[in-house]
């Protein structure tokens, strides 16, 4: 008997995540997207992974582009993951991806004010039923500061607690 949907993705989202934007430069033009999908691979060789739904136009252009960065979200910064989840237009997306300059080795945008990032060559791109998984080679990292991440549990923003 097939899993039912609804009851999967309930499940799913027991499993807490942080969140990052996943960026993107294909003939000068740049991409994000937000991903919780990020997982780490292997060390050696560097390797980072990340999932996008086949009609996600940012994984589109990170195949066409052959790279990617990973910003790690910050607990501040959750107005950063609505707009690179479809709840701003593309222009703005663009506008504030081109506003901030910053490049990666790649030449993929760096977000700002991020608790760390990954600069990526694709690795390989392997189809996965609704979803193509991307691996990248790690070419470039930095991680920045105490701040605090933004988190991702039952479909919702949540902040870390001390326990
Ligand atoms: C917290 C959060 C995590 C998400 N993670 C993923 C993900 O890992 N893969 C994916 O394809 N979409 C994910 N999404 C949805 C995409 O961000 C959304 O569909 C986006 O609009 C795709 O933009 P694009 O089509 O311009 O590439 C996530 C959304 C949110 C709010």
């Amino acid at each position: 008997m097939a899993i039912d949907a609804a009851e999967l993705r309930r499940v799913l989202g027991q499993f807490a995540t942080g969140v990052t934007v996943v960026t993107t430069r294909h003939e000068g033009v740049p991409q994000g997207m937000t991903a919780n999908s990020f997982t780490s691979v292997s060390l050696d060789p560097p390797l980072v992974l990340f999932c996008a739904d086949k009609r996600a136009r940012s994984g589109m252009l990170v195949a066409a582009a052959g790279c990617f960065a990973i910003n790690v979200l910050a607990e501040e910064q959750r107005h950063l993951s609505d707009l690179f989840a479809g709840k701003g237009t593309d222009e703005q997306r663009r506008a504030l991806l081109d506003e901030i300059g910053q490049e990666a080795v790649t030449g993929a945008p760096l977000l700002p004010g991020t608790l760390g990032w990954l600069d990526c060559r694709l690795d390989r791109a392997i189809d996965a039923g609704d979803h193509v998984v991307f691996f990248g080679e790690v070419v470039a990292a930095g991680a920045s500061g105490p701040a605090a991440p933004l988190l991702y549990f039952r479909g919702g923003y949540r902040r870390l607690d001390p326990v």
